[in-house]
């Protein structure tokens, strides 16, 4: 398996991260991720920008342009003939300024393998359950998950999917995807502010508005019992019904199926198109 290495192809075992990267050392650094539908690389620039966007907030330096970083990833998606995967862009806090500064970043490219929820998921939905916390610097795709991993446990031990998380009576987000929450009044919410705006969710909602009233706006989370239909998005979630959070059940309704069927034909329409 090949992979790049600062502005490299190279053999992915033959890469070695320093151990005083600030990355190892603090946990400091950005990534971004997305798959491979039919061969073809998903949405890469919006998660292109958003990876560059990511670098910015977070104060890394990025030593090549974003037009030279999509070039590499082709050539490493002919190298390694991975038609259905997934690309992990990570550019870590880096070395050389001690072990609480900045440094200069690393940034490595790796294609892994993937797997998406199952049939039966996608048609009945899975558990989630509630965790007060708020995503460090929510807008960056950090790579810090430890919140999500430590709690890993909980969410094995109550027979869940995972866990969506709230803060000061907020719903945001949960530990790799976005809710969207059907409400009463047939009208979709989903939370704007203190997310990361997911690829997913920003194609979803373009293609949602056009049949149903969106609206991007704080969730309190007594809105999530009252709520018809609640689903999440991500780059591998894709669209996944919420059929439980905690003892609240939820039925799959007709917008999320309708979700579901709109996303499918905005990844084929992509894929037909490049
Ligand atoms: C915290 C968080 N929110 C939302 C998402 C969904 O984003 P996307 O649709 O771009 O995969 C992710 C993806 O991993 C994430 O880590």
């Amino acid at each position: 398996m090949k992979c790049i290495f600062n502005g490299e192809i190279v053999d992915a075992s033959q890469v070695a991260l320093p151990i005083n990267d600030l990355a190892v050392l603090r946990g400091y650094g950005i990534f971004d991720f997305f798959r491979l539908s039919d061969g073809v690389p998903l949405f890469v620039d919006d998660h292109l920008k958003r990876f560059y966007n990511s670098a910015q907030v977070a104060r890394l330096p990025i030593s090549i342009s974003q037009t030279e970083l999509k070039s590499l990833i082709f050539d490493l998606i002919l190298e390694n003939q991975m038609p259905l995967s997934g690309i992990r862009m990570v550019l870590t806090g880096g070395t050389g300024a001690g072990a609480y500064a900045i440094g200069i970043p690393n940034l490595i490219v790796t294609q892994e393998s993937i797997k998406f929820p199952s049939e039966e998921m996608y048609q009945q939905g899975v558990k989630l359950i509630t965790h007060e916390y708020l995503r460090d610097i929510p807008e960056v795709k950090t790579i810090n998950y430890m919140t999500g991993i430590w709690l890993q446990q909980k969410i094995d031990d109550a027979g869940a999917f995972d866990v969506i998380y709230h803060h000061k009576g907020l719903v945001h987000e949960l530990t790799r995807s976005n809710v969207f929450v059907v409400n009463a009044d047939h009208q979709i919410i989903t939370p704007k502010d203190h997310v990361l705006l997911g690829v997913t969710r920003g194609h979803l909602l373009k293609a949602l508005a056009n049949q149903f009233e969106v609206i991007e706006k704080e969730l309190p989370i007594e809105h999530l019992r009252i709520a018809k239909e609640i689903f999440i998005t991500g780059t591998t979630k894709k669209v996944l019904p919420i059929s439980q959070i905690d003892d609240v059940a939820y039925e799959i309704g007709e917008v999320t199926q309708k979700a579901q069927a709109l996303f499918k034909d905005i990844e084929q329409q992509y894929i037909g198109s490049h």
